[in-house]
């Protein structure tokens, strides 16, 4: 099937090069013509493991190209139109920024044959009822629109894609248009639906609402377990120990119980604060109310991390050398945006630390964001006379240390274990405190 992908971002170019891999014609399309070059070129333009390996394979075998000067040629002939641009926050409050997703509609009508009966499908992440607006901004052209969200998870992007754990078709109202966007589906889909993969069929806001809704979700969970942790904090109690007792109840499941700085990314954050917008304006705000709730306990975690930083070093961290391990929101990714580790280094150095950042692969992306904080490629080299060591993401490179090994580098043995994601009896026995949080 010819398709084109609009928007090669983090979900796009994966998109782009799993839709190749599935046999698909694909042809990229982005504003970004440095992001262009490189994928052409097979390169991936930030870190998302078996992407490039892809890239290369997909443009070799001719099965995907980009362009950042789409002609109607480039649309013409395909039976998908995939728009997958960010919807970031908007600068002046929590609503999603829906520019780029208008901008690329406004592409397709004006480079589409209106002949065609193709069908645009949009993945990205919107208020409930955006695909409405859309699907009038698309009228006269003689394509069908369908709203299909992803759920990938930046780090397993390309698994998350080929083996999603479920896929979700979001129709029209239009009995022809709901049958086409249905069948472009099945058949952009064929291997996934082939190995079995459970489809939900419904209309436009309940494809949008599942996407936020399952974000909304997760935030949820990660932050009533750092809520159990300011508790564990006040009363003894342990809330890692906790974590895997609660989550032996498969109702409620270990997973995304990691208690410590809370989440960050292009996507959690942004999709809570998004969500209570669209609510507000529905006149539901009360309905979603606590993800405001959600979004403070978050912020609290950075807070409370400094305070944990603050008080091993004896109440101040002036003047102190702190090694921040970790720059990226999470591990396996050089994604910094809304990183928790990110933010409280910033936190720390405005207190007066003397901080360095050290991450296996975000401190280009770092410098760009925090310009004034200080980055140290080389691990060993920021740990050297450190006064305190501080976990910000939970990379296996920073998991797997040896305390024994790095102890002589550091002038104080005390590390602040952000993501309570380190053994703590064996950095006790090799000399350090470990300080957790909710611990
Ligand atoms: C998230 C969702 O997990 C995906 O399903 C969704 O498709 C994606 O957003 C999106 O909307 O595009 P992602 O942002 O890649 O994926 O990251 P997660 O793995 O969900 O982690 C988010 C944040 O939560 C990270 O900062 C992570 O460190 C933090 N986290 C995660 C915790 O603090 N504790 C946990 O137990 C789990």
């Amino acid at each position: 099937m010819k398709m084109t992908v609009i928007g090669c971002g983090y979900l796009g170019a994966v998109h782009a090069a799993c839709m190749a891999s599935l046999g698909h014609d694909v042809v990229g399309i982005d504003v970004d013509r440095q992001k262009v070059r490189a994928l052409c070129a097979g390169k991936a333009p930030f870190h998302e493991p078996g992407l490039e390996e892809m890239l290369a394979q997909e443009t070799a075998a001719g099965r995907l190209r980009f362009t950042a000067e789409p002609t109607p040629r480039d649309l013409a002939g395909a039976g998908i139109h995939f728009i997958t641009v960010g919807t970031p926050q908007s600068d002046d409050g929590g609503a999603a920024d829906l520019s780029h997703l208008m901008g690329a509609v406004d592409m397709i009508v004006e480079l589409l044959d209106p002949t065609e009966r193709t069908v645009v499908v949009g993945k990205s992440t919107v208020p409930v009822g955006t695909a409405h607006t859309v699907e009038e901004r698309l009228a006269g052209t003689g394509a069908a629109l369908a709203w299909n969200p992803e759920f990938l998870r930046e780090g397993y992007a390309v698994e998350d894609t080929l083996r999603p754990s479920r896929l979700v078709y979001g129709l029209s109202a239009d009995a022809d248009s709901a049958f086409r966007g249905r069948d472009a589906l099945d058949e952009a889909y064929r291997p996934i639906l082939d190995a079995g993969t459970p489809v939900i069929v419904d209309s436009f806001s309940t494809a949008e609402l599942v996407k936020v809704a399952a974000n909304s979700f997760l935030a949820t969970k990660i932050s009533f377990i750092n809520a159990m942790a300011e508790i564990c904090d006040a009363t003894g109690a342990d809330v890692t120990m906790l974590a895997q007792a609660l989550g032996h109840d498969e109702r409620i499941g270990r997973r995304a119980l990691g208690a410590g700085i809370g989440f960050g990314g292009g996507c959690l954050p942004k999709d809570i604060r998004a969500f209570v917008a669209r609510a507000e304006e529905l006149n539901k705000g009360e309905s979603v109310a606590f993800l405001r709730e959600v979004d403070a306990i978050n912020t609290r975690g950075r807070t409370r991390a400094v305070a944990a930083a603050e008080a091993a070093l004896g109440g101040s961290v002036t003047g102190k050398t702190i090694t921040v391990l970790g720059a990226s929101f999470k591990p396996d990714t050089d994604d910094v945006r809304d990183s928790p580790a990110l933010d409280v280094a910033s936190r720390l150095h405005e207190r007066g630390a003397n901080v360095r950042v050290t991450d296996p692969i975000a401190l280009t992306n770092a410098a760009i964001d925090k310009p004034h904080l200080t980055m140290v490629e080389d691990l060993h080299a920021a740990l050297t006379d450190a006064d305190l060591v501080f976990l910000a993401t939970e990379w296996s490179q920073f998991v797997d240390m040896d305390p024994a090994d790095i102890g002589p580098l550091v002038r104080t043995r005390t590390i602040v274990d952000g993501r309570n994601a380190l053994d703590r009896e064996a950095w006790n026995a090799a000399g350090w405190t470990h300080v957790g949080l909710g611990r």
